[in-house]
């Protein structure tokens, strides 16, 4: 008699997923010990977070990780095993799509390259302190660089999106 296969002879597995705007994803062998940011583009094929600076400055790369707002570039993509994770794409889809809109209408998107790392820290941001007034956004959003906005758009855009909400007067 062949005896069962007991459950410790099952193969092991190295196989990492991580959870992509609601679909879940393998890394690649060689993934784990890359940064995040050049996995999603590069290996996943995922385009939203943008390579801007690469050195956690600019916040281009800007993804939510468990719903906190972290710099793609700087972290390594096995440190987001089992993670939910959203980008710009997701966040436009879901949580922050008034928050797309309002960027768009108050003139927040020139080139339009910060965009996708303001929509998910400006997201973000609401989602922890709904009312929170222009001078505290600014430092909170310190993080993302522009070069061409001059940021009053941006901040603009995030006062629409409170109106709109009801979390300003
Ligand atoms: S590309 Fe990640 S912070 Fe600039
Ligand atoms: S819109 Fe061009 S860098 Fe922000």
């Amino acid at each position: 008699v062949t005896p069962a296969p007991s459950p410790t002879a099952l193969p092991v597995t190295d196989t990492v997923f991580v959870t992509v705007d609601g679909v879940t994803r393998e890394l690649p062998a060689d993934g784990e010990n890359r940064d995040l940011l050049t996995v999603l583009r590069d290996s996943l094929g995922v385009m939203a977070p943008k390579e801007g600076c690469g050195t956690g400055v600019c916040g281009a790369c800007t993804v939510l990780l468990d719903g906190q707002p972290v710099n793609s570039c700087t972290m390594l993509a096995g440190d987001a095993a089992g993670c939910d994770l959203q980008t710009a794409a997701g966040v436009a889809a879901g949580p922050g799509a008034d928050v797309a809109h309002c960027l768009v209408a108050a003139g927040g998107v020139q080139c339009g390259f910060c965009s996708p790392g303001f929509l998910v820290s400006i997201t973000a941001l609401l989602a922890r302190h709904p009312d929170v007034d222009d001078e505290a956004a600014r430092l909170a959003l310190a993080g993302n660089l522009c070069r061409c906005t001059g940021y009053g758009r941006i901040l603009a855009a995030v006062e629409m999106v409170q109106r709109q909400r009801g979390s300003r007067p």
